[in-house]
């Protein structure tokens, strides 16, 4: 299938229909310009613009710019991702902007260069986690929410102007789902977001702490887990953040990588 011109309504349906069972799509050794990257991420909704992060980039609105650069990682003058190492650490298990009222539905991120080694992309089953998950826990969660802190980005630095809660329980992030509907599947999956400041809305701070601990450990279990090995330029991943999260490997902070993801506009979580 050519992702790089607009696809037929037969096309997409099928892509739907893979992606609705499959959650995370792998195409290999792509060849798509930025506005053929842009043009792939519309035949599933809206775009988000981007350029809150992806600012001073000569490039639309829509594309999040991912890059290792061996020369900017030690440079003083260089912007603060590259200063605080957030494109070479490790990327902890989160899904996208779950910290914001209406998170995207999904990500397609394209991999333009990478090294042979590192900065692989992991994905673990939020349906299969969740009908795995023992009754005891499942029971504690029912109908229960979860404060989604933003002050942290997914490498746990602190944002820009952000302030950590001194207190989770009062925490600012927006209120989701703990058990949440997929509105295409109707299938309910464990949403968690990202762990830390995390906070269970009902319980004490530190019932919650307990409880969330058992969740993350489980939902990290290998059994839920797909990646490949590493990433090759042409890589182009599609996934779903209402029932998949993912993580990243670390990387040499000597070794390029560049990747370009757009984010595709969600609905607000509907509790399952
Ligand atoms: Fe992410």
């Amino acid at each position: 299938m050519d992702l790089s011109r607009p696809m037929s309504a037969g096309d997409l349906s099928v892509i739907n229909a893979a992606w609705a069972e499959h959650l995370v799509l792998l195409w290999r050794d792509r060849h798509l310009t930025v506005e053929q990257h842009i043009g792939f991420g519309r035949s599933f909704g809206q775009l988000e613009p981007m350029s809150h992060v992806a600012a001073a980039r000569d490039l639309p609105a829509e594309i999040l710019v991912i890059e290792n650069d061996p020369v900017l990682n030690k440079s003083a003058e260089a912007p603060e991702p590259y200063r605080q190492g957030f494109q070479f650490h490790p990327v902890q298990w989160h899904s996208d902007n779950s910290y914001r009222p209406v998170p995207p539905k999904g990500s397609a991120l394209y991999i333009r260069e990478s090294p042979p080694k590192g900065g692989a992309t992991l994905f673990s089953n939020m349906y299969a986690a969740l009908e795995a998950l023992p009754s005891h826990l499942r029971r504690q969660i029912e109908g229960r929410s979860q404060i989604h802190d933003p002050s942290l980005n997914s490498a746990n630095v602190l944002r820009k102007g952000a302030r950590l809660p001194d207190d989770v329980s009062r925490g600012t992030g927006p209120r989701h789902p703990m058990i949440r509907r997929h509105p295409v599947t109707g299938r309910s999956a464990l949403y968690l977001g990202r762990r830390p400041y995390a906070y269970v809305c009902g319980y004490s701070v530190a019932e919650s702490e307990a409880l969330l601990d058992q969740l993350w450990r489980h939902a990290t279990n290998p059994g839920f887990i797909w990646q490949r090995d590493g990433n090759r330029p042409g890589d182009l991943f599609l996934w779903d953040n209402r029932c998949a999260m993912h993580a990243r490997d670390g990387l040499d902070s000597g070794e390029r990588r560049l990747a370009h993801r757009v984010q595709i506009l969600g609905e607000a979580p509907i509790p399952g």
